[in-house]
């Protein structure tokens, strides 16, 4: 039986590719939509983004939705310097046909999830959690059909990408971060200390570049581009392909790794907003909240990448 899944983006290069791995695996996955919120780019431009990777996929079940434009509260912080002033610079882009739902994102969460049956849908957010968070606040009740939450956030191992001790994710929207990790939903956490071990290397663009469908050539378009920033700063062979993580964990689950333990946002210290407080060794004795995933199989991945980039043919 496929998995019902939301999921909840910034488009974002690798946003972008996680909607496509998804998009790829019908028989495993059903998206039940796509909603958008300000991050990478502001919403405007991400929920666009989440169209035009629709369109580029040719995939015509798409319910795309815009929610929040702004984190709770504090201001809200954009990553043009990593993704190019649309978001998925490397590609061409255009007015997408994918129309967009009239619905605000939260409210489509709050609806799909109060009509689930109980334990039936998996939350997968790759960017800053506050229309998870809002959604939450607004209507506890619909955690009840929340199986699982499957996200790209956090770094305990791996310094801060967002200041020095905070992944962008989680410093974007600190206080939605620290609602999402209070809800009592099992949390599957891809933090930067499994997203740096799957490096956008050349020779994995150019393979993904070869298979020559319109999907795989959009993908090695837009990660070339994406690869400039960290290469340059990490001084790496390409970059860390973070949000897909979380799809592919969906998909085979023995590519990966990980310990429970419990997870804590900080949001006072305006030094080191956003910081994951990963209780590693249960040293605080706190009831884990979070499955912290810590390794991958690199190679596995991109065969999986890869053969689902194939089925666009
Ligand atoms: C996360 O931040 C964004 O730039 C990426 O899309 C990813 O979700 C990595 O820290
Ligand atoms: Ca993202």
């Amino acid at each position: 039986m496929s998995k019902k899944i939301i999921i909840d983006c910034d488009p974002g290069q690798d946003d972008a590719v996680a909607l496509f791995l998804a998009m790829s695996s019908p028989d495993e996955l059903e998206i039940l939509g796509i909603t958008t919120v300000a991050g990478n780019v502001p919403l405007n431009l991400t929920q666009r983004n989440a169209r035009i990777i629709c369109d580029i996929a040719n995939y015509k079940n798409a319910k795309v939705f815009s929610g929040c434009s702004r984190p709770i509260l504090v201001d809200l912080v954009t990553a043009e310097n990593v993704h190019g002033n649309t978001g998925i610079d490397g590609i061409d882009i255009f007015e997408p046909e994918t129309t967009l739902r009239k619905m605000h994102a939260v409210d489509f969460i709050i609806e799909t999830l109060s009509e689930a049956e109980a334990n039936s849908i998996t939350l997968v957010p790759t960017g800053p959690l506050t229309n998870i968070a809002l959604a939450i606040i607004k209507d506890p009740s619909i955690l009840k059909a929340v199986k699982q939450i499957v996200l790209m956030g956090g770094a305990m191992r791996e310094a801060g990408n967002l200041g020095a001790s905070a992944e962008f994710n989680m410093r974007v929207d600190p206080h939605a971060a620290r609602v999402v990790f209070e809800c009592g939903i099992p949390i599957i956490v891809m933090s930067l200390d499994v997203t740096h071990k799957v490096l956008t290397s050349r020779e994995r663009v150019n393979e993904i570049e070869s298979i020559g469908n319109s999907v795989s050539s959009a993908t090695a378009n837009m990660l070339k581009f994406f690869a400039r920033y960290d290469s340059e700063k990490y001084g790496i062979d390409g970059a860390p392909l973070h949000d897909p993580c979380t799809i592919a964990w969906l998909l085979k689950e023995d590519l990966f790794s990980g310990k429970e333990c419990n997870v804590r946002i900080e949001t006072d210290s305006s030094l080191t907003l956003g910081h994951t407080s990963v209780d590693f060794w249960g040293v605080e004795g706190n009831t884990p909240n979070a499955i912290w995933i810590e390794d991958i199989d690199d190679v596995g991945f991109y065969n999986l990448l890869i053969d689902r980039l194939k089925r666009f043919d």
